[in-house]
């Protein structure tokens, strides 16, 4: 049988006449302030009465047996105190000409996004599934490399947020953005990323963070096509740990310093207990150089305890990225990078070179530190490259004398 809020709804006198032309089909009330949904079925959308309950129940159930159908935008920031039990399933209905005229716009790197998440206070969880329904998004991008793709899930101007054991599947591009965010945690989520034709899943970062502060992200299992985690500008204090990434391009800083006139800090960041698996790259920074670019610095990153297996580039500085050498040596990365650790990183490369520390001439390195370093390429022995930099650490010595340039 299905109860009404009808109490609650009168509570509510301002909102009522929006509950009441929204199609906000509530099937049990836990309590004044739970409510549960259930998708309204044959080809509706969800999404309005997804909204009204995130805006005005304290807890949202999605029943492990529910679909919800989401072909409309999700703007639900602002929240305080909501806890959205996900059992089930948020799918986001493929309409890519809707999408890329309505998905949420990012300035940064013209991105665009399903919904947005923000406020203070929020839980995510209950072992449920974000479904991007990828697939339309590869084989549309296949046939349009302009096609604008989008995010997720992303975090916008959120403090305090847990997401907790969710599944996230096929989504159009990066799977997590956290923009504006403070005090952020994942934990227990796991995300996949197929395509069943041949165009691949690409773009899929696991989660990238933008301006933001006080982010873990924990006890994960990632099998995707891009960054498994990726720190973009102004991300600070930072921990990532216990994460298995398959098929990813590592655990990346950067790239930064890219835009002229805008200043990048990445700084406290510590990835720790990583397997990394089929993958392009293993620990990663990455800073623009060369003229009209931007700046920054890169600061206190620890890299430790990773297992590898089969990474093309296990260890990776490149600080004269998608530059020439020689626009490199007229015009140096103005992103400098100091304080870096690589330790205790091991396991398997696809290829001879197993680690590359390319700084930028004239000192734009410093204070990097490579410890019980072990990679064991497929034939032969390892080669390490470095240039325009000093390394300390037992490692060291395998990286003999750096180039300079
Ligand atoms: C989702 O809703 C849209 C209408 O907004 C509809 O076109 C589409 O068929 C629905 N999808 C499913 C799986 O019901
Ligand atoms: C989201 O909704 C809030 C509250 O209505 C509004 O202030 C904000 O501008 C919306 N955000 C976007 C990006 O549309
Ligand atoms: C490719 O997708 C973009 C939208 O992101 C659109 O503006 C453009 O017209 C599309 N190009 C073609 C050839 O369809
Ligand atoms: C950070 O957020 C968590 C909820 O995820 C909360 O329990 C904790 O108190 C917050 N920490 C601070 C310093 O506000
Ligand atoms: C590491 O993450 C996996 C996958 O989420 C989890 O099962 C395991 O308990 C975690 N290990 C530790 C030591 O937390
Ligand atoms: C990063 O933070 C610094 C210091 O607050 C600021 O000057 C800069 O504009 C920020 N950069 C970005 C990309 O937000
Ligand atoms: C980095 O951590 C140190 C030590 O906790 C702290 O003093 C500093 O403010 C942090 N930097 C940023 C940008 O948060
Ligand atoms: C470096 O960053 C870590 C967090 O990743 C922090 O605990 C530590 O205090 C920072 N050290 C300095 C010297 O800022
Ligand atoms: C070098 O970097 C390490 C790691 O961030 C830090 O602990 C140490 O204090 C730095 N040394 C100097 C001389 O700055």
């Amino acid at each position: 049988m299905q109860l009404t809020l009808l109490p609650f709804l009168f509570a509510l006198a301002g909102l009522h006449a929006a509950l009441a032309s929204a199609p906000f089909h509530i099937v049990q009330n836990v309590g004044r302030d739970s409510c549960t949904l259930a998708p309204l079925g044959a080809g509706q959308d969800d999404s309005p009465q997804f909204l009204t309950a995130m805006q005005t129940c304290s807890t949202v159930v999605i029943p492990a047996t529910s679909t919800l159908n989401i072909s409309t935008r999700l703007n639900t920031t602002g929240l305080s105190d909501v806890h959205l039990n996900l059992q089930g399933t948020l799918r986001f209905d493929p309409n890519i000409p809707y999408w890329v005229a309505n998905a949420f716009p990012f300035a940064f790197q013209t991105s665009i996004t399903f919904w947005i998440l923000g406020g203070t206070n929020i839980v995510v969880d209950g072992g449920g599934t974000l479904d991007g329904a990828g697939q339309a998004w590869y084989d549309a991008h296949a046939a349009n490399a302009t096609l604008l793709r989008p995010i997720t899930f992303t975090l916008f101007q959120a403090t305090n947020v847990l997401v907790q054991n969710i599944k996230m599947i096929n989504s159009p591009n990066w799977f997590n953005l956290v923009n504006e965010g403070k005090n952020i945690t994942y934990s227990d989520i796991t995300i996949t990323a197929t395509s069943t034709s041949s165009n691949s899943a690409g773009n899929t970062d696991g989660w990238d963070t933008y301006r933001s502060d006080n982010v873990v992200i924990k006890d994960s299992v990632i099998n995707n096509g891009d960054d498994c985690v990726s720190f973009k500008p102004n991300s600070t204090n930072i921990l990532v740990s216990n994460l298995t990434c398959t098929g990813s391009h590592g655990i990346s800083v950067g790239s930064l310093g890219q835009f002229p006139g805008v200043f990048d800090i990445v700084e406290n960041v510590t990835a720790i207990n990583v397997k990394m698996i089929n993958s392009g790259n293993g620990a990663r920074i990455k800073a623009w150089a060369g003229s009209g670019v931007g700046s920054g610095i890169v600061k206190n990153i620890t890299f430790t305890n990773f297992v590898d297996s089969k990474v093309d580039l296990p260890i990776t500085i490149d600080q004269c990225y998608s530059t020439t050498a020689a626009a490199c040596a007229q015009f140096p990365s103005n992103t400098l990078i100091q304080d870096v650790v690589f330790t205790q990183m091991s396991g398997t490369s696809t290829g001879a070179t197993v680690a590359s520390l390319a700084c930028s001439p004239g000192a734009r390195c410093s204070n990097i530190t490579v410890n019980n370093i072990a990679f064991t390429p497929p034939s032969g022995t390892p080669k390490y490259a470095c240039q325009n930099v000093q390394l300390s650490g037992n490692s060291a010595s395998f990286f003999g004398t750096c180039t300079t340039t």
